[in-house]
């Protein structure tokens, strides 16, 4: 069979390699792993966001919110409902754009600037809620199309995956536990392990950062347990903020916890620390 060539504009990397910018993920799949060496977090905080507002009608769901997220934190957002968790999350992600205030990615990425698209890319990986996987196809094959997201529709189709992709997978399948239902259909697994997967598709494309938003939600105590272990063994390698409202959860995995009241921090500290601020006992107990 005849190999059509591949183009060159997709060869050529979007960024000069020697920039220290990270959105660089070029469309033939070189991935995740190339472009971890670019983002720049010299100053070991992958994330700052300064006085950032988001408005909705007039009403401020964000409100000069300050955060700043340390290279391998593992971080708990905590807060009574409407705290503003989620836009926290969509500001992030630039599903939600603030009306003022800074977003950097490490040290040069804008992301009020980038789409959500360059965002994904650029190494944030997003968790919702609710499992959106692919029910009619199996575990591997859920994995190993996440796995391929970086790459145009074009590349994706005639690519095939190479030894190291498939390594990760491999690799991935035992993080999450589901190595022995690899070939079952992903309809088949129970709630929790769709989660699981679910994280799984977030890990093979390596990201930097990874926002959770309520990641225990309809699991039974012991898938609970699963991913405290779980968060806890991906902290380190990349950066967590864990949206939770199960204190039991936060309480086994968060040395660091930010309480979110009305749009703004409240406060910040250990759990214990903040579960004895009097603001915080009057927020949630009303007071
Ligand atoms: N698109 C929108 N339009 C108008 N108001 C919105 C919009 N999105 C969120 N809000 C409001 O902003 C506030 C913050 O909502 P958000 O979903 O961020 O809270 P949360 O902390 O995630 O709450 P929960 O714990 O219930 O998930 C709420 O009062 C919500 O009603
Ligand atoms: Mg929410």
């Amino acid at each position: 069979m005849k190999t059509t060539p591949t183009p060159a504009f997709m060869l050529e990397p979007i960024l000069d390699p020697n920039s220290d910018a990270g959105t660089s993920r070029d469309a033939i799949g070189l991935g995740q792993r190339a472009q971890e060496g670019l983002l720049n977090t010299r100053h070991g905080t992958i994330l700052t966001l300064e006085d950032i507002s988001v408005s909705f009608d007039g009403f401020k769901a964000l409100n000069n919110l300050n955060l700043y997220i340390s290279v391998g934190e593992l971080r708990c957002i905590i807060g009574p409902n409407g705290a503003g968790k989620t836009t926290l999350m969509d500001v992030i992600t630039g599903k939600t754009r603030p009306s003022h205030g800074k977003a950097w990615f490490g040290e040069t990425l804008d992301l009020t600037q980038m789409s959500e698209v360059q965002i994904a890319q650029s190494g944030i990986g997003r968790k919702f809620q609710k499992p959106t996987v692919f029910e009619a196809l199996s575990v591997f094959e859920n994995l190993e199309l996440a796995q391929k997201t970086d790459k145009s529709v074009w590349a994706s189709l005639r690519a095939r995956l190479t030894g190291e992709q498939r390594d990760r997978i491999h690799e991935v399948l035992e993080t999450i536990r589901l190595t022995s239902s690899m070939h079952r259909p992903a309809g088949l697994l129970s709630h929790g392990q769709k989660q699981f997967l679910e994280i799984g598709m977030l890990l093979v494309q390596d990201p930097q950062l990874l926002l959770l938003d309520e990641p225990v939600a309809g699991m039974t105590d012991a898938e609970t347990e699963f991913t405290a272990e779980l968060f806890k063994s991906l902290a380190g390698k990349h950066s967590l903020m864990v949206v939770e409202h199960d204190m039991g959860f936060v309480g086994s995995i968060a040395d660091h916890v930010t309480v979110l009241h009305q749009g703004s921090v409240l406060a910040e500290g250990s759990l214990d620390d903040v579960q004895a601020n009097e603001r915080v006992i009057e927020v949630y107990l009303g007071r």
